[in-house]
């Protein structure tokens, strides 16, 4: 019976490129699903861009884009490294597409209807000037444990303390430099300390197959009481305050999902909308084959993931999927982290080993996949990629051992028969039959993941295959009179092996599989071919060299340096470029020159000057600018400047300021001391209009 498989990777975040980190998932993933497909069942494999979140907002606004925007210009990057590494994902959707706006307020009414959504007032630091709740990562100060400056709100990366951010000594908003304040605000909550909640995840986590055990060990501390009777596992708060790029909470003005609650439901929605894709767009179709699937008692659902993200994934989904009365996933297989050359690959750091440009140098996506496959176990181990084994990997294994052997035997089937294999002799149907009963094991391999292994088996395999020609020198042989049949016997068994070979590796390589295929002229292999051979009679085309070395120059390119990026360059005034506006955007500012008629200190200030403008209009205007450090008042009567004639009048401590004059000054003035009024060229009037 063929299975039903719905299966996802983690959806990264639209904020970045995609790094080797993600690349080993969705390789690892597509591996799995490949061998899937080749067993005959039906299998969906899906993912999507994670475009929700208060650091996306602000990255889109500091681009000067929308957060729309902005998720569709990372999304069209995405391509590429999907292509490129050869990742099958039928589908690849958006966690802001409509689907997932009304799955995930379609799963949070249902919860609330179980009565698992609570609302409660909670404080938290808000940043007055940019009119918003802080998210912990941009809240700053000193560290509460060691004193170390400028630390992130949730830890300190110099002496690894954990703390909430109002613990923080001198907290600043990463994003205006202002001292947050702490103010209240209603909050949803998913209620998972429920005890519905809690027997659920227990027995959920427990059951076999869910859960690597080492997963199910890390996760049970979640769920075990400690002394005082109290669990780690407590109410999730899953609502945040606008502004917010995420979707908004049904009957909740100015609430919307925190990013961890849509983010899952988005491989949902990315179902769906493959269903409606694979049904012409029409939509009713689509959603009707979804629900189908979902309530099928026999579909399966299948999400790889990272270790950084298990609770997610083995906690809250399957509670959200669950008590809103959806089927839950049959198991979350979570996988280490890569390392390249020892150093660990962090998420926002995806340095080491960058997936385009090791394509951009001509470097074989195979041999990377290969590589990966033959380093990956079921256990969420980390890895190392490391050049030298590499490289040993491709040149000594895979090429080697294994395209070695078609390269060995295609000539002379060609040259000496006329492109047809021949019969196999007593030896070589021996060695076949080996071969053959390989295809169970490394089937089970592939199933349970364990990747090393069932290149381990194969790589075996063609160990014997090769000592098979060793032992029967066709070479040798082709020099011989009256050999010829034995030639022939020797070359098809290797031919025969090759394509049992072929079958075994084809989840891993399948470009190079669909080469072989056309090579051996066999169709499309899949692993119920193993059991027969081609046969004497059967003509193979011809062969083309099926895959080259790695060179050293290739990887010592690869992990050159690039050259300095340009954000390394100290950016103009010490302040990046701010986002693009619009002309329009520019027009609302009426900027005119002003004539300087009077200019004094003032009194208590040692910041301030207060100017006397005379803007054209009836009467003077009266202007406090905070150049006093840099101008004696007297110097600047009777000079023209610029001023922004139509900012909102401002009450200061000394007066009403009606306006602003222009002054250029570096963004790090400790640095860089100065303030420089501007001047417009001689014969400019006071009121002319600057644009
Ligand atoms: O950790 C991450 O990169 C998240 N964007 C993963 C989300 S997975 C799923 F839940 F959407
Ligand atoms: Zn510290």
């Amino acid at each position: 019976m063929p299975r039903k498989l719905f299966v996802t990777t983690a959806l990264p975040y639209a904020n970045g490129t995609l790094h080797i980190g993600h690349m080993m998932e969705y390789i690892q993933a597509d591996i799995w699903v490949r061998f899937q497909r080749m067993q005959g069942h039906e299998v969906h494999f899906v993912c999507a861009d994670d475009a929700h979140g208060a650091p996306i907002m602000i990255a889109a606004d500091k681009a000067g884009k929308t957060p729309q925007q902005f998720v569709a210009d990372i999304a069209a990057g995405r391509k590429p490294y999907l292509d490129g590494f050869h990742i099958s994902f039928d589908n690849w959707h958006s966690t802001d597409a409509p689907e997932n706006h009304l799955l995930a307020q379609d799963i949070y009414r249902d919860l609330k209807k179980a009565g698992l959504i609570d609302s409660r007032s909670i404080e938290q630091f808000f940043d007055p000037q940019k009119n918003m709740f802080l998210p912990d990562r941009f809240i700053k100060g000193q560290c509460p444990k060691c004193g170390a400056k400028d630390q992130y709100g949730d830890n300190c990366e110099v002496c690894g303390a954990v703390y909430n951010p109002t613990e923080l000594i001198s907290p600043y908003s990463a994003l205006s430099g202002v001292t947050p304040v702490l103010r209240s605000s209603e909050h949803y909550f998913f209620r998972l300390s429920d005890p519905r909640c809690v027997e659920f995840l227990e027995a959920w986590t427990r059951q076999a197959g869910h859960l690597q055990v080492e997963v199910y060990n890390k996760i049970k501390e979640w769920l075990e009481p400690d002394e005082t009777g109290k669990r780690q596992l407590g109410d999730w708060d899953i609502s945040r305050d606008a502004p917010y790029f995420g979707i908004e909470i049904p009957d909740a003005p100015g609430k919307y999902f925190y990013v961890w609650l849509d983010a899952p439901i988005g491989y949902l929605a990315s179902l769906l909308n493959h269903f409606t894709r694979r049904s012409a767009g029409d939509a009713t179709e689509g959603a009707r084959r979804f629900a189908a699937f979902m309530e099928d008692p026999d579909s399966e659902q299948f999400h790889f993931i990272g270790k950084d993200i298990i609770t997610f994934h083995t906690l809250f989904w399957p509670a959200m999927l669950h008590f809103s009365g959806r089927k839950t996933p049959n198991a979350v297989f979570v996988h280490g982290f890569l390392t390249v050359n020892s150093e660990k690959m962090s998420k926002s750091r995806g340095t080491g080993l960058d997936p385009l440009k090791y394509l951009s140098l001509g470097m074989n996506a195979e041999w990377l996949r290969y590589y990966i496959a033959a380093k990956l176990n079921p256990r969420n181990e980390d890895i190392e990629f490391n050049p030298e084994d590499f490289m040993a990997r491709v040149n000594s294994d895979l090429v080697g051992k294994y395209i070695n052997i078609a390269s060995r035997a295609a000539g002379f089937i060609s040259k000496r028969f006329g492109g047809k294999l021949g019969a196999v002799a007593d030896d070589g149907a021996a060695l076949l039959q080996l071969l053959r009963a390989g295809a169970t094991d490394i089937a089970s391999h592939y199933e349970s993941r364990d990747f090393a292994r069932a290149l381990r088996e194969a790589m075996l395999l063609a160990d014997r295959v090769n000592e098979y020609v060793d032992q029967n020198k066709p070479w040798e042989l082709a020099k011989q009179q009256g050999m010829d049949e034995r030639l022939h016997q020797v070359c098809s068994t290797c031919i025969e092996s090759f394509r049992l070979l072929s079958i075994y590796l084809k989840p891993v390589l399948p470009v190079l599989a669909a080469r072989v295929e056309e090579f051996l002229q066999s169709g499309p292999l899949v692993f119920d071919d193993a059991a027969r051979t081609l046969g004497a009679g059967h003509a193979i085309g011809e062969y083309r060299h099926l895959m080259q070395r790695v060179e050293l120059k290739q990887l010592e390119t690869l992990f050159e340096a690039p050259p300095a990026p340009v954000e390394q360059v100290a950016p103009p005034g010490g302040e990046d470029i701010a986002g693009t506006i619009a002309i329009d955007d520019f027009a609302k500012i009426d900027l005119r020159i002003a004539k300087i008629v009077d200019c004094q200190a003032v009194e208590g200030s040692t910041k301030l000057l207060r100017l006397t403008l005379d803007v054209g209009e009836a009467a003077t205007r009266t202007v406090f600018s905070g150049i006093a450090s840099a101008y004696k008042p007297e110097d600047l009567i009777g000079q023209l400047t610029v001023v922004v004639a139509n900012l909102a009048p401002r009450k200061m401590k000394f007066g009403l300021s009606e306006g602003m004059v222009l002054a250029a000054s570096h963004a790090d003035e400790k640095a860089n001391p100065g303030i420089f009024v501007l001047h417009p060229s001689a014969g400019a009037k006071p009121g002319m209009r600057v644009r």
